[in-house]
């Protein structure tokens, strides 16, 4: 799953030239019976399966380094955010742990976990796809990975506010203008304008970033 988003675009770029390093790594590579069994039917019953204790605990501490921060995906985590990705940009080294059953044996979240982390109040087949979101976010963060270290400091989320609309050329297009003000050169009303778009937008579709 994450071998396309690892060798595309600014995040294959990014790794490319050694600005990020990631290692995808499998569990099942820990089990240690003959079928690579990682799960099990829960305690107490119920529906799904749960990850086992054994290789996931093995796995980690065959991964992890000193002072690393390990990380769970799952969708009760605790919301992931801007501030949250600049955070783990400044990391050294970060563990990402996706789980792909119904859950994982609590023993795992309390002993071998630091933070967890969910990407949105919706749930995925597994924390595949969640762990490679917050590698995108966060490496946004890491100086040089964006062509243009100006596009983060100016962009929404970083000041809670979300983008104002870009047009390029053609200034017409099927008889559809642009703002006039963008052709004006006046940088100072260009600012305002933006901002005022930022605002009226924030407050249609995320009145809650405002409060
Ligand atoms: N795993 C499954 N759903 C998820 C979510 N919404 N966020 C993080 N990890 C997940």
């Amino acid at each position: 799953m994450l071998d396309g988003f690892l060798t595309e675009s600014i995040v294959g770029r990014a790794y490319e030239s050694e600005l990020i390093g990631v290692n995808v790594r499998n569990v099942r590579d820990w089990a240690t019976d003959k079928h690579r069994v990682t799960d099990d039917r829960p305690f107490g019953g119920g529906a799904g399966m749960v990850m086992r204790c054994e290789p996931v605990f093995a796995a980690m501490e065959a991964v992890q380094t000193p002072g690393c921060r390990r990380i769970y995906l799952t969708p009760d985590g605790d919301p992931f955010t801007a501030e949250k990705a600049e955070a783990l940009s400044m990391e050294k080294h970060l563990v990402l742990l996706s789980g792909h059953y119904e859950g994982i044996d609590q023993r795992i979240r309390d002993n071998i976990i630091d933070e967890e982390i969910s990407i949105g109040d919706y749930v995925l087949t597994n924390g595949t796809l969640a762990a490679a979101v917050v590698i995108d976010a966060l490496a946004r963060f890491i100086p040089g990975v964006l062509g243009d270290e100006k596009s983060l400091t100016h962009e929404s989320f970083t000041r809670k506010l979300l983008d104002f609309p870009q047009y390029t050329r053609p200034a017409e297009y099927r008889g559809m203008s642009i703002p006039e003000v963008l052709l004006s050169g006046n940088h100072t009303e260009i600012e305002k304008w933006r901002t005022a778009r930022q605002e009226e937008k924030t407050r249609q579709v995320r009145p809650d970033l405002l409060n």
